[in-house]
């Protein structure tokens, strides 16, 4: 359900396959964030989902009871007040799917580790997302005890002891454990009242030179609709500083890749804003935290099917530079996590593929020189990044990009 008030933050949800991620989100929102046929299909999440929910709370209750999704009080059936709008990123918990779950991991202000208690904690992707949030700097965070429908009181507190055990010395050592059932809407205002406590909406500065990363983009038309109503593309992400306006002039970078005479290269694209939408909602300007829908003048085919996520948008001249080969000193985890067999990892190789994943932007790059720990990696496919900047890096494992370690932008 969408609210009279526009999201300022952004929180993730991320974990292991099947823990009740988008079932939360659903439970929470009113919305699905699982909307392609073969989500649908398949049962999982494949994109990055996203929804926003308005928290409302009752003027007559006090603590958790006073929390509610909707305006209707459950606990007096009194009339509760529009408090906070969120958006909610919704990641994807598959194994294979690791690269979306870290470029969704840039966007995210706080995040909720979904664990279902029904399983034994921890499974390979709460490990392996719980290890990104630890590399990508998310501090904020809220553990979710999902399915607490299908337990008895002995095992959620058996499996309680098994997450404690489990986040002790990690990032989320002191994160509150909350236990719910996202299907049977069971204990959702503590959840509320915890987000509210632990996952604060970030202060930014709405002069600095706006800057947004480019997390989906659509083609909004329906086939065979009538040229004369096209809508141009549309870009969907988070402002992470500085406001957009309706109709300020943009620029897209790394933009368009251009092949002319065996030459490739990378155009930036600039456009206009024709309409914002935060969440559901049609504003006139957009602010930072929470997701946006950036409607642009761009031809719909240069914006279908993702085309543009990974990209940075801003004002032409303000953004970061477009790299085609990152030099970045690097930390290597000691161990890789998010297999059944866990592997010590080995130092960086010359000549070895590696994925990195830098804001919303997922490449692929072969490392060409390792000095002590400055490592250089002609990428296949650039990023506009700013130096300073934190990167994911993931090694093929066992048939799969498996996290690694943190690298850091130098020039
Ligand atoms: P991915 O996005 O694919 O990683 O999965 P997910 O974590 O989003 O899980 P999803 O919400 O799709 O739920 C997986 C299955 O668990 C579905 O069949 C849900 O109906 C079920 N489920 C989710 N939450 C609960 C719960 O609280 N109790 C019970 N009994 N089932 C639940």
């Amino acid at each position: 359900m969408s609210g009279e008030l526009v999201p300022d933050v952004n929180i993730g949800l991320v974990g292991h396959v099947d823990h009740g991620k988008t079932t939360l989100v659903s439970g929470i929102t009113g919305q699905w964030t699982d909307r392609h046929s073969e989500e649908i299909k398949r049962g999982i999440s494949i994109r990055l989902g996203y929804a926003d929910a308005t928290i409302y709370k009752c003027t007559d209750c006090e603590g958790q009871e006073s929390y509610s999704t909707t305006e209707e009080c459950k606990n007096c059936g009194g009339k509760c007040e529009p408090y906070r709008t969120i958006s909610f990123v919704d990641a994807p918990g598959h194994e294979t799917l690791m690269a979306t779950m870290l470029s969704g991991s840039a966007l995210m202000d706080g995040a909720m580790l979904v664990i279902a208690a029904n399983e034994k904690c921890p499974q390979p992707q709460t490990k392996e997302h719980l290890m990104a949030l630890e590399l990508v700097g998310i501090k904020n965070i809220i553990i979710v005890q999902n399915k607490i429908d299908v337990v008895s009181q002995e095992q959620a507190l058996a499996h309680y002891k098994q997450i404690k055990k489990f986040v002790k010395g990690t990032i989320a050592e002191n994160a509150p454990v909350i236990p719910v059932s996202a299907q049977k809407g069971i204990n959702i205002g503590a959840l509320l009242s915890a987000i509210d406590e632990y996952i604060p909406s970030p202060k930014r500065n709405p002069s600095d030179d706006p800057l947004m990363l480019v997390a989906r983009s659509f083609d909004i038309n329906k086939p065979g609709c009538s040229w004369r109503d096209v809508k141009g593309g549309v870009i969907g992400g988070s402002l992470t500083h500085g406001i957009f306006l309706e109709g300020d002039e943009i620029e897209i970078r790394p933009g368009r890749k251009v092949e002319a005479e065996n030459q490739i290269h990378w155009e930036p694209i600039t456009t206009k804003v024709t309409t914002i939408n935060a969440g559901t909602k049609k504003v006139p300007e957009a602010t930072p935290g929470g997701l946006l829908g950036i409607g642009t003048k761009l031809d719909p085919a240069i914006t279908k099917s993702d085309a543009l996520a990974g990209q940075v948008a801003g004002h032409p001249g303000k953004l970061p530079p477009v790299w085609d080969k990152l030099s970045f000193s690097v930390s290597l985890m000691e161990r890789v996590v998010g297999a059944d067999d866990e592997f010590t990892i080995e130092p960086l190789r010359h000549k070895e593929p590696l994925m990195l994943s830098v804001g919303t932007a997922v490449t692929v790059g072969v490392v060409i020189n390792t000095k002590k720990d400055i490592v250089e990696v002609v990428l296949k496919r650039p990023v506009c990044v700013s130096v300073g900047s934190r990167i994911a890096i993931s090694r093929m494992v066992g048939g799969r990009w498996r996290l690694i370690g943190m690298g850091t932008l130098v020039e």
